[in-house]
């Protein structure tokens, strides 16, 4: 069974992309677990704050990370870039250097986004690829999911209603977990083999 965790790059009441996190993990196909994590508490990034106290929203999230078979991130796209809340919180779950390999080295990671635009992210999703290759991840490229004029596909209570959507949301979400368990039984082979 593959067990997912899910993070999306909005501090926001009515995100459409923790909405978009939300209708995934509720879309999963039986015998997945998809975990929800928040973003919220994480502080600013400061090395002086790192040597004197590591945040426990921080240590937290990284272990969540750790038992996770895969990762999901669904990020708005700002100034044809990830927010900056997004990539704070990859920076603090990068520190120290040394757990890099055990919290993210392999770890297959499906990256999406909702943006208000035509582009639905596409740009950030762009932007996400070379910071999630600097932690060794192993992205996903089976499908692409850009969600474009979020407005029109969300109701207000954050629902996904778009049927079309819905649907390939469910589809991604069963062939990512598929591929995810997939790796998960490599590795688990490739242990039993050491
Ligand atoms: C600072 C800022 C920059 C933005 N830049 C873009 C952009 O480059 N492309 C885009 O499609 N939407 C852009 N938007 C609109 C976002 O897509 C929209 O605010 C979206 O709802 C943010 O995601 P959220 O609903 O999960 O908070 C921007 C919004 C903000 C606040």
């Amino acid at each position: 069974m593959a067990t997912l965790l899910g993070i999306a790059g909005s501090l926001r009441r009515g995100s459409y992309n923790a909405a978009l996190l939300r209708a995934a993990a509720e879309l999963k196909p039986g015998g997945t677990a998809f975990d929800v994590a928040s973003l919220r508490g994480i502080p600013l990034y400061d090395h002086d704050v790192e040597e004197r106290e590591f945040p426990q929203e921080v240590a937290s999230l990284k272990e969540r990370i750790t038992r996770a078979d895969g990762l999901v991130i669904v990020t708005p796209e700002y100034n044809h870039s990830i927010p900056g809340v997004l990539k704070n919180t990859i920076d603090w779950l990068s520190r120290p250097p040394k757990d890099i390999k055990r919290v993210f080295t392999g770890k297959p990671v499906f990256i999406m986004g909702a943006s208000t635009g035509l582009g639905g992210t596409r740009f950030a999703q762009a932007a996400l690829l070379p910071v999630v290759a600097a932690l060794g991840m192993r992205p996903w490229y089976g499908k692409a999911m850009y969600v474009a004029q979020a407005a029109q596909v969300f109701d207000a209570s954050g629902e996904l209603v778009d049927k079309a959507t819905r649907e390939r949301l469910a589809r991604i979400v069963a062939e990512y977990a598929a591929f995810v368990d997939s790796a998960r039984r490599d590795a688990d082979r490739s242990h039993a083999a050491e």
